[in-house]
């Protein structure tokens, strides 16, 4: 096959057809999920402010520093969405969504960018799901949205997972714990990698995070956040990890577990998957007690997370699950002569008004060809037209399953295929 002259950009893939059913079939069981946990949706645009997601994010951030995809038009600058809390927290307070009452119970479905080195389950443009709850400080909203989480790889079939859980306290807890971090690496900061001596003055917390080995004895040994934690955040941790337990979602504990944006508070989490490989996180997220403050609205705590759609479609891959079913068409139209022809192509509607799906050939083929369509496009039936059954008023229903015909009236062919 000849090279194409024009394809993606490097980390961004085409959607084809066989894979957007499983795509809509995910898409559409979160919807019907997130209805039963009361939620709404919202959607924001894919362009933001540059200045909206690194004030969000934090200047130092792996995102903000390195994986920006952004751009500039006259006097705007634009970034192309690297997640959806700091949007979504921009269009609370834009649009005054407090004014609604109660706290905002919010999910979205969409892509997102970020110019990482694609791998398997690391893309350029990815997309994400996830749950958003604005205005609400209790740790039931916590233990909502995890359970909101947890149950959708539930219902697709995805329950080898581990439910990691920290607290990372409040910003004066964490930076008592960064200088008692930094102390426990300082002695041995000429044996820390490259990556982690450059993240020990600006992101120290990052070096937990860490995958390179010769960092591990030194995260291995080092203090825990969990003892800087003050009186409101161990009780807050405590009544999320109560709340988990009376669900019966197990956890486990790490205190190490540090996520990669700054506006994280109290809860943090991930949900982890051994199917994965390396990008082993199926799903992260937290409570963000001062976002919304710190873009500009009234103190507004809130919690949330995100699921890379990606990483769940692999999972499932490697498990063998089959997310959605085959394509098919309930009806195939096969004409032989105009006549026929012009009396299939008047039917067609006839039959999608009754509820089916319907089609026919539409490059004037043979009506052995027409055949062989039928059945790469998978269709249940087809509807065989020449001029004697038009004479007749009945025509050859084929079951493409079964291999069995039988001859009857169109109103005999709707009322078998559209039982009740
Ligand atoms: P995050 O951990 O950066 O959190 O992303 C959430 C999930 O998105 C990851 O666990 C992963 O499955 C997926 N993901 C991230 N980057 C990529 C990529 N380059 N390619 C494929 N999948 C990826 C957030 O985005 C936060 N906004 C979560 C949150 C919501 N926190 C509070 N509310």
């Amino acid at each position: 096959m000849a090279q194409p002259k024009y394809t993606t950009h490097l980390g961004m893939v085409d959607i084809l057809p066989d894979e957007v059913r499983k795509w809509q079939y995910l898409e559409n069981l979160i919807r019907e999920e997130a209805e039963k946990f009361n939620l709404e949706e919202i959607r924001t645009p894919i362009m933001e402010q540059t200045e909206l997601i690194v004030r969000g994010l934090g200047q130092l951030t792996d995102i903000v520093s390195k994986e920006i995809f952004s751009f500039s038009r006259g006097e705007d600058n634009y970034v192309l969405r690297p997640e959806l809390t700091a949007p979504v927290v921009r269009s609370y307070v834009e649009n005054h969504l407090d004014q609604r009452g109660g706290s905002q119970k919010l999910y979205y479905i969409g892509p997102m960018f970020r110019a990482e080195r694609p791998q398997k389950g690391r893309q350029r443009q990815f997309h994400q799901f996830g749950m958003e709850v604005i205005g609400s400080s209790d740790p039931v909203a916590d233990v909502e949205v995890i359970a909101f989480m947890i149950h959708i790889y539930k219902k697709v079939g995805i329950t080898n997972t581990t439910l990691k859980l920290n607290s990372i306290g409040d910003p004066e807890s964490r930076e008592k714990y960064k200088e008692a971090l930094k102390a426990h690496l300082k002695p041995n900061f000429d044996k820390l990698s490259e990556v982690s001596q450059k993240r020990f003055e600006n992101n120290p917390l990052r070096i937990l995070d860490s995958k390179e080995e010769e960092d591990q004895p030194f995260i291995e040994s080092a203090p825990v956040i969990t003892e800087y934690l003050g009186e409101d955040s161990l009780a807050h941790y405590n009544k999320v990890k109560e709340y988990l337990n009376d669900l019966e979602i197990p956890f486990e504990e790490d205190p190490y577990l540090v996520r990669g944006m700054d506006y994280y508070t109290q809860t943090a989490f991930e949900l982890i998957s051994p199917d994965l490989g390396a990008q082993d996180a199926l799903a992260g997220g937290g409570r963000y007690d001062l976002l919304v403050e710190e873009i500009g609205g009234q103190p507004t705590p809130a919690v949330g997370f995100a699921a890379g759609m990606e990483r769940l479609m692999i999972a499932c891959e490697e498990l063998g699950i089959t997310l959605g079913t085959e394509k098919e068409v309930d009806v195939y139209v096969v004409t032989l002569g105009d006549e026929a022809r012009k009396w299939g192509i008047k039917q067609l509607p006839v039959l999608r008004d009754k509820g089916l799906s319907a089609t026919m050939d539409y490059m004037g083929r043979s009506m052995k060809a027409q055949m062989k369509d039928a059945n790469r496009e998978n269709a249940r039936y087809t509807l065989i037209v020449g001029s004697n059954e038009l004479q007749e008023g009945k025509f050859t229903l084929r079951n493409m399953r079964e291999s069995e015909e039988v001859s009857l009236t169109l109103e005999e062919v709707i009322q078998k295929l559209t039982p009740g």
